[in-house]
This record gives structure tokens, sequence and C-alpha cells, in this order.
């Protein structure tokens, strides 16, 4: 069986579709709430209480492991990963983060910690390394401009239907070796650039606001996110702004055999979201 945790978020939908749509029957997406419309079969399961995971895992199934980032996050993954080892799983393929190391700000530090869990759990392992996400760029639009605090620098987004691909060859083909795999899109663009190219495809101006850090923090906190994490936000778009994230890599190409999606394919598809 492909277990599929996260499986309502926007890659776990994506690779769901994908092992459908090739045929799969062996697909159990876990989720929180009843999900009928992904169409396949699911099972209930929540992180915040790893055993509703773990009782779902069987010898020799591949577990696609993510959710999203809360305070509990990594004793929950450290603890539904060792529930995988002791259930027999044959591979975890999981969701990180690009440059994730204990000790980073926000989620680079959390998937560090997990990363190093997962790789010395005895279990086969591939560890998913994404840039930013192409799908989060809408939550920055507001009102005809692009907020942040990234500066001039090129940065790298990836569309994340291409790590739902990544994962998907990965999850049906023989167990490889235990790798990391640093994801990016084919492109990296300045957010000036990115802010036109999102104006072109709605067919309306949007501007790019670069906002120092501290001013960055309070547009966030205004949106509603709390303090220190608006802060931690706003100070790792300077981070990810000095050009860490802007080289790219082959590897999306490498193991699905098509390049990844550039921002006008995502534009195309997702001018309505904005
Ligand atoms: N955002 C980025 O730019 C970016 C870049 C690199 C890496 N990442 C990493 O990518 C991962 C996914 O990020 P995202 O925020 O974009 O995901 P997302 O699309 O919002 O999806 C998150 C999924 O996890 C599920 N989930 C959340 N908490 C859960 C829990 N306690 N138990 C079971 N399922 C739970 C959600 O289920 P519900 O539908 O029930 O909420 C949803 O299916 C995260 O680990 C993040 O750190 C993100």
């Amino acid at each position: 069986m492909i277990v599929v945790t996260g499986a309502t978020g926007s890659i776990g939908r994506a690779l769901v579709e994908r092992l459908t749509s090739s045929g799969r029957h062996d697909v159990l997406a876990v989720v929180r709430r009843p999900a009928e419309d992904l169409g396949c079969d699911y099972a209930l399961g929540d992180f915040t209480d790893p055993e509703t995971i773990g009782r779902l895992l069987s010898p020799g199934d591949r577990l696609f492991l993510n959710s999203s980032l809360w305070p509990g996050f990594v004793d929950a993954h450290r603890a539904v990963i060792d529930l995988a080892a002791q259930a027999g799983v044959a591979q975890v393929v999981a969701v990180s983060v690009r440059g994730a190391s204990p000790g980073e700000k926000l989620g680079g530090g959390m998937h560090g910690e997990v990363d190093a869990h997962l790789r010395k759990s005895g279990l086969p392992w591939t560890i998913l390394q994404p840039t930013g996400f192409m799908q989060n760029l809408r939550r920055d639009v507001r009102d005809g401009r692009l907020y942040g605090s990234y500066g001039p620098k090129q940065v790298n987004y990836i569309d994340t239907r291409d790590i739902a691909e990544v994962a998907a060859a990965l999850l049906t083909r023989p167990v490889g070796p235990d790798r990391d795999h640093v994801l990016t899109g084919p492109e990296s663009l300045s957010h000036e650039q990115i802010a036109e190219a999102i104006g072109e495809a709605i067919g309306r101006p949007v501007r790019y606001v670069d906002l120092p850090v501290p001013e960055m923090a309070a547009h966030l906190e205004r949106q509603g996110i709390p303090q220190p994490h608006a802060g931690d936000l706003a100070a790792l778009m300077a981070e990810t702004g000095d050009g860490r994230w802007a080289t790219t890599t082959t590897t999306v190409e490498d193991l699905t055999g098509r390049p990844p999606r550039p921002l006008s394919a995502y534009l195309a598809d997702h001018k309505d979201a904005f």
C-alpha cells in the first residue's frame, strides 16, 4: 500500500491524483476529516495522535510523510517515523525544505530535526527538499501588491505538482538508495519579475513592495500572524533573498523525465486564485 499523509494539501492532492490516474488501486490517504473527493480509499489519522497513523501502517508499505508546520510538528513526525519502523514500512518519502538543518529558523529547523531522526531510523528514506511553493505566492498578493523582504535578488519557486510527480515516481519504482533531493523550479526570478508575471497573468498590474524586516513583520502581524512567528518569517524572507535559493537543480527532470513547470504555467492554471 502507498500511504499518503497530508493527502488534502497541495502536494498530497496532486500525488493522489497522479497515483490513481495511473491506475493504482493501492493508495490509502490519511486525512483528518472524511475526504470522498480524493477518489481513493482514505482513513482518519492525525499527527497530533501519532498512533492513529501508526496503526494504518503494515509491513512493506511505502509512506509519504507530509503535513503542515505547527509547534508539535517535530515530536509528532518523529513518533510516526518510529511507528513506521516498528510496522516494517519499506520506504519513507518525506517532505522537508531546502536548506533544512537543526537550529535554522521556523520550518528549516523543524524539518532539520525530523530529517536527522529519519536518517538514523533504520528505514529506507528519501528526503525531498523543495524551495518555496508557487502555490503560496497568492497569499502574499493584496490589492495589487506583492509584499516581501526579499530584496532585489532572484529566488526560486517550485510548483507543488512537480513535487508530487517526484514523490509518485519514487513511491512506485523499486526502493532506491537513501537520498536527499533538492527540488527546484526551472528558473529563478526577482520578486519584481514575479509581480510583473502575476500582473500579466491576471490582467491587472501587480507591484512588488519590498519592506525592511521589521515593517514586513508588522505587515504579517496585521494579517493575523502572531509574533515571534511574523518576525521570523520576515527575517527568513530576507535570508532567502540573499541568493541562497537562487540556484536551480535538474532533479525534477532527472526523476520524472520532464522539466518542472515554469511560473508562467502555474499562473496560467491558477490565475483565478489571485
Ligand atoms: N510553503 C512553502 O513554500 C514550503 C516550502 C518548502 C517546504 N514546505 C513544507 O511542505 C510541507 C507542506 O506545506 P504546506 O503548508 O504547503 O501544506 P498544505 O498544502 O497546507 O498541506 C498540509 C497537509 O497536511 C495536513 N495536516 C496538517 N496538520 C495535520 C495533522 N496534525 N495531522 C494530519 N494531517 C495534517 C493537512 O490536512 P488538513 O486538510 O486537514 O488541514 C494537509 O493535507 C510542510 O512540511 C512545509 O514545511 C513548504
